[in-house]
């Protein structure tokens, strides 16, 4: 061979968007799918169109706990129209990274909302079987209307068809952590969404 040496290894190529999350995630992140610029570019632009559809209206953020802190705080204070909060906390039983579709309230709404424009906020829409339960326990209680606002789908995973009127982003098939969405309770506070490494799931 004419002197061919082997290539020196390659150094470790920081994924894109790494550097707005802190150090100590880094191991466990994959790729970061949504940087936080752009999550706070596309709720201006969602908040923007809440606030033309709904001028005139009194307006009802239910906040579904707890993946949708970042996205129920982020929404009501960018909204130039009056808005009340109120939040419901379900338990999906499942594995730890897929619902089952079998709800159970754990914290239900302080306020009556019959006659009222309702919106819902959620974090991420899957396989739709939460969002199915708590539209039509929230529609039996004869509101003006229900309509989701959502930070993320997977539309390849639906199960059930459901109008989502609001979408920030479509994300593939992979589980996502980040910006309310957790594992285990951790990752929530990431302002990007991010993937994991698989070895993090393996514990
Ligand atoms: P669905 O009933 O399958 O639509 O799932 C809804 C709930 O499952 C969401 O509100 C999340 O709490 C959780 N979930 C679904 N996909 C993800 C994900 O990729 N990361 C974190 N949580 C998820």
């Amino acid at each position: 061979m004419s002197g061919q040496t082997e290539p020196p290894a390659s150094p470790a190529v920081p994924s894109p968007g790494l550097e707005q999350i802190p150090a100590v995630f880094h191991d466990d992140i994959e790729s970061v799918l949504i940087g936080a610029d752009d999550i706070h570019r596309r709720l201006d632009e969602l908040a923007a169109q809440v606030d033309v559809d709904y001028a005139d209206r009194e307006l009802l953020l239910v906040g579904v706990l707890k993946g949708a802190i970042f996205v129920m705080a982020d929404v009501a204070r960018r909204l130039t129209i009056p808005a009340s909060m109120d939040f419901m906390a379900v338990s999906s039983y499942g594995s730890s990274t897929t619902s089952s579709g079998v709800v159970r309230i754990l914290k239900d709404l302080d306020t009556e909302i019959e006659g009222r424009d309702v919106l819902i906020i959620e974090d991420i829409v899957d396989s739709g079987l939460t969002l199915d339960y708590l539209m039509k326990n929230l529609r039996s209680r004869k509101p003006a209307s229900v309509e989701v606002l959502s930070l993320l789908t997977k539309p390849t995973r639906r199960e059930i068809e459901l109008p989502i009127r609001y979408v920030g982003f479509e994300v593939p098939d992979v589980f996502v952590v980040g910006f309310g969405l957790d594992f285990s309770e951790s990752y929530r506070g990431l302002r990007s969404i991010v993937t994991l490494k698989p070895e993090v799931y393996a514990g």
